[in-house]
């Protein structure tokens, strides 16, 4: 194990131009629980009944009440661990040059990372429905579910339902450096959600090494990643930068 904490240090440092892509696993040490398996959103919330757009838009009290709210909740007071603050050093350092997440929590730029793609777009920023007004999260007030703006409009989060479009300059621009890094560092991605998933393929199939670092093997794993580094996210990070 401590020879592929080794190894990736040797393959940050061959590096000139490297991508992170994360997922929901890198958040867990902040206390962000994953979608899926043991203790997942999904888990206790079925998606379908209150995560599409459908949904939501046909009853957003029942969404506000019940998915929205613990998620603003958890997400209020999470701060970043040190897999968020190990992809800042890499910055920090010169060889990191975007993040592509499929996070809502916006704990990437709150460690301090500038180019950050939000695939599924975020939790910090809420729009009226009706005017288009854009608020942040400390000005939604849940007092009265839904929260409402002072058209009447109800706000919604700026994040992705299902059923939803990815932005298209986050899909875009997400292809673009996908094809130009020569390292990819795929973090907490059960790696099932396409087209975010489909990252990691564009990268090896333009050249590009891919390291996976979970504590689960993934469909990427021998396949697409050259190695996995078998652990939780802040763990692991601090290993790889103490061998730097
Ligand atoms: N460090 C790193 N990875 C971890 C940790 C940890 N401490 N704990 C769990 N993981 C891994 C799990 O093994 C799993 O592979 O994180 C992954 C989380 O997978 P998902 O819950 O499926 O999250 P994600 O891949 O981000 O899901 C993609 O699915 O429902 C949608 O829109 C939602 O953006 C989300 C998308």
């Amino acid at each position: 194990m401590d020879e592929l904490f080794k190894k990736a240090a040797l393959d940050i440092k061959q590096s000139k131009n490297i991508v992170g892509l994360t997922g929901a696993g890198i958040s867990v040490e902040s206390g962000i629980p994953p979608f899926r398996g043991k203790g997942g959103v999904w888990e206790k919330f079925d998606p379908m009944e209150y995560a599409t757009i459908d949904a939501f838009m046909s009853n957003p009290s029942k969404v506000w009440k019940v998915l929205l709210s613990a998620m603003k909740d958890m997400i209020e007071k999470a701060k970043p661990n040190d897999g968020h603050n190990g992809l800042f050093e890499l910055e920090k350092i010169g060889k990191l040059k975007t993040i592509i997440t499929q996070n809502v929590d916006g704990l990437h730029q709150m460690a301090g990372n500038t180019d950050v793609i939000e695939f599924h777009g975020n939790f910090v920023s809420y729009t009226c429905l009706k005017c288009k007004n854009k608020i942040t999260y400390n000005e939604i007030k849940l007092d009265t579910v839904p929260p409402r703006c002072k058209c009447s409009g109800i706000y919604r989060p700026d994040c992705i339902f299902f059923g939803e479009m990815i932005p298209p300059e986050a899909l875009w621009r997400s292809k673009e450096v996908s094809s130009k890094c020569d390292l990819m560092i795929v973090i907490g991605t059960s790696a099932v959600v396409q087209p975010a998933s489909f990252m990691p393929i564009i990268a090896k199939n333009s050249g590009a090494k891919i390291i996976e670092i979970n504590p689960e093997r993934t469909p990427l794993s021998g396949k697409i990643s050259d190695y996995i580094i078998t652990g939780g996210a802040g763990e692991v990070m601090r290993k790889i930068l103490k061998e730097l």
